[in-house]
């Protein structure tokens, strides 16, 4: 027998179009610094799935596994900064905008997560979804069930990924299955820490599902979480829908505005991710860029649920991150593809451009970045963890055409943005190693679609 086959040292080696971030691409620059394109150069994985560099030329075949793919596109695995683990079951849902569409379909599915069965089977039917879509780390709700977390995490651990999760806090406004009440949400919310925090891939977020389903109580008890350990992330809603934000301004009287409901709790920090973000004012992006918090953008979501449109180019201006998340269910497609498609026309209606390289640098190296979690994600740097996807640059007569016909990078890359989806997934890798489950999992994609 050879060895070098078997040899439990030897690493990964993948050809093909390298495409990722060494920085923050400037917001209409199509050239930029900041862009790394290698065509068709080797990515040489190490076998403990850690990135080790980059060639032209194809490594020792002693040393690495050769896996060919050239005249594909290879990307760092996209980070999906919201997204919502128990609405698979609703998503494409007709007919509300955010607030009966929480009472009419999504509460009611929510409920069914008190089971641990059901949450089991929910929690390892998304993570293969969300790795069949080439989105390797994620930032997820589940229910505000303990063995909803339970279940999310264990199976993120089974799969070695990446993902930051924690018990939905609820105390009012929501139906009966769906409350917890201060304390023992709190007792939940230590345990959950002490068990998952840390362990592997995987970070605790204290997670408020948003500012009308917690009594002023509980948004103090999720702040002083925070207070007592900065590494525990935070997730929330913040002005998505204007019907919400009147809701939160009744509720909350002698806040400044809805963000500010969040500020003066202290859950607004650098690990701090708010979805949507649309209804805020210069003050509140001021709050943003000094606590480090940031917004998670959820255009499909924004469009289906008519919530309006995220101004990013101020929250450019105002210097607090941005990611591009699916907020599925909400979101219609958990492809990141599909969502920077959404987000590229809802910034074109409001008169700006967004460029393929600051679209896939939120999604990978800027998401990683707002994260802090540059260091372990996001990008080709030496020493981060190999969670890489393979994509078909092209799939079906139409795309095919597109690409042959492009003639500079730019072009070549927005086409692929906005033509592409998870069908176009060859393969994806988490810390190195092939997932398997997805439909397309490993195979050479040659079944060019209609
Ligand atoms: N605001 C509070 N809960 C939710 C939710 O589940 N989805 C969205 N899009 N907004 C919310
Ligand atoms: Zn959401």
């Amino acid at each position: 027998m050879n060895a070098a086959v078997t040899s439990p040292t030897r690493g990964l080696a993948l050809r093909g179009d390298l495409l990722d971030f060494g920085a923050s691409p400037g917001w209409a620059q199509l050239e930029t610094p900041a862009l790394r394109f290698r065509p068709d150069h080797w990515l040489l994985i190490g076998a403990d799935g850690r990135i080790v560099g980059s060639q032209a030329a194809a490594p020792d075949p002693a040393e690495y596994r050769l896996e060919d793919h050239s005249g594909r596109l290879i990307l760092p695995g996209f980070v999906d900064t919201h997204v919502h683990c128990p609405q698979l079951d609703v998503i494409g849902s007709y007919g509300t905008e955010l607030l009966d569409w929480l009472n009419t379909y999504t509460f009611p599915a929510e409920c069914r997560y008190a089971d641990p069965l059901v949450a089991r089977a929910g929690a390892e039917r998304f993570l293969d979804a969300l790795l069949a879509h080439g989105t390797t780390t994620a930032v997820v709700f589940p229910t505000v069930h303990k063995v909803s977390v339970e279940a999310l995490f264990s199976a993120a651990q089974q799969r070695g990924m990446r993902l930051l999760t924690g018990k939905v806090l609820m105390d009012r406004h929501a139906p009966d299955g769906l409350r917890d009440d201060v304390a023992g949400a709190e007792r939940d919310c230590i345990d959950l820490i002490e068990r998952w925090h840390g362990v592997d891939r995987l970070s605790y977020a204290v997670t408020v599902r948003f500012a009308p389903t917690s009594t002023p109580e509980q948004l103090a008890m999720a702040g002083s979480l925070c207070k007592a350990d900065a590494s525990l992330y935070m997730q929330t809603h913040v002005a998505e829908n204007r019907s919400e934000c009147a809701w939160v301004a009744s509720l909350f009287p002698t806040a400044r505005s809805y963000l500010d409901v969040y500020a003066r709790e202290g859950l607004l920090h650098p690990r701090a991710v708010l979805a949507h973000g649309i209804w805020l004012d210069d003050a509140d992006r001021r709050v943003l860029k000094e606590t480090g918090a940031q917004v998670a953008f959820c255009p499909s979501s924004n469009l289906f649920l008519g919530s309006g449109l995220f101004d990013w180019p101020a929250a450019q201006a105002a210097g607090y991150g941005v990611s591009v998340a699916s907020d599925v269910g909400g979101g219609t497609s958990l492809s990141i593809q599909r969502n920077l498609q959404d987000g590229y026309k809802v910034q074109a209606l409001a008169g700006h451009r967004l460029s393929a390289w600051v679209g896939l640098h939120a999604a990978t190296r800027g998401a990683a970045e707002a994260l802090g979690l540059a260091d372990e994600i996001g990008s080709f740097d030496p020493g981060t963890l190999a969670d890489v996807c393979v994509w078909d640059w092209a799939r079906g007569a139409v795309a095919e055409q597109r690409h042959a016909v492009a003639r500079e990078l730019h072009e070549k890359v927005f086409a692929w943005m906005t033509l592409s989806d998870e069908r176009n997934l060859v393969a994806c890798y988490v810390a190195g190693k092939p997932h398997t489950t997805g439909p397309q999992a490993g195979a050479r994609n040659d079944n060019h679609g209609p």
